[in-house]
């Protein structure tokens, strides 16, 4: 166990979560509690109650957190907790609690951007691996696909710039919101790829949105291609509901994977564009929807076509987890980049 020991909070939106990592980015535990049961019945995350979920799960997710890694709450050397963008009142929850611990113990404090923890996640490894992880590279391009954002961004040593981002619905709110037209409960995006994978690939096809020639996504069209499908589909099949118990008809499992298709489809015609202009030295991909499975085949493909060395994000960290907020903190850490915990402040939309 290297030193400094960080500790990492993340409560941006409905995962309470707690990482402590050693001083070389080996992750000693993460623990993430979901609240996904309790905002189900409402068909998506009530900020209210998130908040309030927080306060209830931060007492255990920390004491689990500490007790798997053999750490010690007074060993902590560095903490670090997400500042936004997400959810105010939960992400007040994390950084309160993480500028109160630092405070209390007189240590360094780092307010993480949630999508600093994702992009650099790809180079954690797996909680427990004695292997610490290589330091990212200085130049490198990062891909980022969650609920909230669709964004390609340049790395150089520790600037980060922006290349390319969606002009409306990020990729995984396509993915739930096409779920969620058909009856499926939240989060909806990791169920459409698993009847996805059972749709015949090639029986309906759904266009890629080319959207000019630049590096920016959009998947409002394709969203409301596969809703008015949906509706086409049910003037014959009647009323679709996935959540009712009965096995899904082919047609719909059709039209999913060519939603998928598409959607995935999109990211590679980017990732094309981009290597055309500037070859990618490496591309690390993350994000809840870098959980995605067609992405996760073919991804490595396209990277060895192209001579591009990749890092996908290991599937335990691509949803929302504290080890990625520690992470970015370690890395800020080893520039020298203390911060001040009582300058930090929760912003519910904030630019990397
Ligand atoms: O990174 P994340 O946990 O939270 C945000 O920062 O947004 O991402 C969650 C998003 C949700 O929209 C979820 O439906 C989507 O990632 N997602 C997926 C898959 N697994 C999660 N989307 C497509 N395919 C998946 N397998
Ligand atoms: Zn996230």
């Amino acid at each position: 166990m290297r030193h400094p020991l960080v500790l990492g909070i993340e409560t941006s939106c409905d995962d309470t979560a707690c990482a402590v990592l050693d001083g070389e980015g080996r992750v000693l535990s993460s623990v993430v509690s979901s609240q996904l049961a309790v905002h189900r019945p409402y068909g998506g995350v009530v900020p209210e109650i998130a908040s309030r979920e927080h306060l209830a799960n931060w007492p255990v997710v920390s004491r689990e957190a500490l007790e798997r890694s053999g750490v010690k709450l007074g060993d902590v050397e560095v903490v670090a907790a997400t500042r936004g963008p997400g959810l105010v009142g939960a992400l007040l929850v994390g950084l309160s609690i993480g500028k109160a611990i630092a405070f209390a113990g007189g240590r360094p404090f780092h307010a993480v951007h949630h999508l600093e923890g994702h992009l650099f996640s790809p180079f954690l490894r797996p909680p427990g691996d004695p292997e610490p992880p290589a330091p990212p590279p200085g130049r490198f391009v990062g891909l980022v696909l969650s609920g909230g954002h669709t964004s390609l961004f340049a790395v150089e040593d520790g600037e980060i710039s922006t290349l390319g981002e969606t002009r409306d619905d990020a990729i995984g709110e396509v993915f739930d919101k096409v779920g969620k037209r058909l009856g499926l409960p939240y989060p909806q995006g990791p169920k459409v790829d698993e009847l996805a994978e059972r749709g015949t690939p090639g029986a309906q096809k759904l266009p890629v949105a080319r959207f000019g020639d630049g590096l920016d996504f959009s998947y409002s069209g394709l969203k409301s291609q596969t809703l008015l499908a949906i509706e086409r589909l049910e003037r014959t099949l009647g009323p679709l509901d996935l959540d009712s118990g009965e096995p899904p008809q082919q047609p719909v499992l059709d039209l999913l994977a060519a939603f998928r298709e598409a959607a995935v489809g999109q990211v590679f015609d980017r990732l094309e564009r981009l290597q055309e202009r500037q070859p990618i030295p490496l591309l690390a991909v993350s994000g809840g929807a870098a959980a995605n499975r067609l992405l996760r085949r073919e991804l490595p493909a396209w990277a060895e076509r192209h001579g591009v060395e990749l890092r996908l994000v290991p599937l335990v960290y691509s949803g929302d987890n504290a080890a990625m907020i520690a992470h970015a903190a370690l890395l800020r850490h080893r520039r020298g980049a203390a911060g001040d915990p009582f300058a930090a402040e929760a912003e519910s939309r904030i630019p990397l």
